[in-house]
């Protein structure tokens, strides 16, 4: 197995849009200080075995499309001027398939997600998703598509601050018209399969920032979506809490076959998935298969949990002072 991650940016990113839209803008006015991160675009780093980014990969997975973007164009008008942000995309993602894209910022991933998601439509080009062409629908029909068929996960987690996770948990079942007690059952039953029952009724300022990503993951599989799309969900988490959220989005996809997009602009979350999409300059450069995949289960293990970290600052810190006493006694 190559090398894990060993030391993760901390960086603060826009998803804001997508949280507006999905009405959970309370918390986080997010600015639009998109990240002026370097990313190594004339040399990726990439290992696997490079598929051409016209020919969609078909021997990655063997289910159904559940995804088809078919020449998908998005031009932002600006008035003056325009923002070609996506130029002839076509991608196919099937069941059960754990996608990475990648690329430099400003590339299109956002826009590509967003248009998966549909919360945003394409300029031109067709999106079917499950075999329905979605790209000519109404915002009403797409909204009701969203929340029965996809499941959102975000890098700042947009939780409501001043509600339990168990409540922020619920928030999309309301839209799907569940009882009240189906309501409760389903929100547990999500907050359970990512390890937070017992949190329940914490609020999100009682939680780590690992836990709140926890908590929105839980958010978004509580109507037990087809797809799960997630933008930099482990940009705002250290190493360790990064690869435990990979464990739990690899055991939803191992286990349960849940089809996963993640956006991540950092090569060693890719390594968690199964393919890699990259992109530059709104177009689809590199399709590829992941070869030697890291399983997030054994990598935790070669990493201190937090209490072994604690404890070994602690005891450096001790040896620090007594060196320094010893140094102001001799
Ligand atoms: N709402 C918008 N209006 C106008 N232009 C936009 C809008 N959203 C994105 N763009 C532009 O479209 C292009 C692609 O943006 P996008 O957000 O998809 O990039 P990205 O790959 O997600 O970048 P990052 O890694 O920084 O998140 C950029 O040039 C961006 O400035
Ligand atoms: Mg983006």
């Amino acid at each position: 197995m190559a090398s894990p991650r060993t030391k993760q940016p901390r960086k603060r990113k826009l998803a804001a849009r997508w949280a507006g839209r999905e009405g959970l803008s309370e918390d986080r006015a997010v600015s639009s200080q998109v990240l002026a991160q370097s990313y190594p675009s004339n040399n990726l780093p990439m290992a696997e075995q490079t598929i051409p980014a016209t020919e969609p990969t078909q021997a990655a997975a063997d289910g159904q499309p559940v995804i088809r973007l078919e020449n998908v164009h998005k031009t932002y008008d600006l008035g003056e001027i325009q923002v070609q942000a996506l130029r002839g995309i076509s991608i196919t993602v099937r069941e059960g398939e754990f996608v990475a894209v990648m690329g430099p910022s400003g590339s299109g991933k956002s826009t590509v997600m967003n248009i998966l998601g549909c919360l945003d439509r394409p300029t031109r080009g067709h999106y079917y998703l499950d075999g329905v062409d979605v790209s000519g629908m109404t915002k009403t029909e797409l909204a009701r598509i969203r929340n029965r068929k996809l499941g959102f996960v975000f890098q700042q987690f947009n939780l409501l601050s001043r509600t339990s996770a168990l409540e922020n948990v619920e928030l999309p079942t309301v839209y799907a018209g569940l009882n009240p007690e189906e309501r409760t059952n389903r929100a547990m039953e999500s907050l359970t399969r990512v390890g937070l029952a017992d949190r329940a009724g914490h609020h999100p300022s009682q939680l780590s920032g690992g836990q709140q990503q926890r908590v929105a993951i839980a958010r978004a599989l509580v109507n037990r979506p087809a797809i799960l799309l997630a933008d930099e969900p482990t940009g705002n988490l250290d190493s360790r809490t990064s690869v435990e959220i990979m464990h739990i989005l690899q055991t939803l996809n191992d286990e349960q076959g849940l089809t996963i997009v993640l956006v991540t602009h950092e090569q060693d979350i890719a390594q968690y998935a199964k393919r890699t999409l990259e992109f530059r300059d709104g177009k689809l450069r590199r399709d590829n298969i992941i070869r030697d995949r890291f399983v997030a289960r054994e990598v935790l293990q070669t990493l201190p949990t937090a209490e072994e970290q604690a404890a070994e600052d602690a005891e450096e810190n001790a040896r620090q002072e007594k060196l320094a006493g010893g140094d102001g006694a001799g």
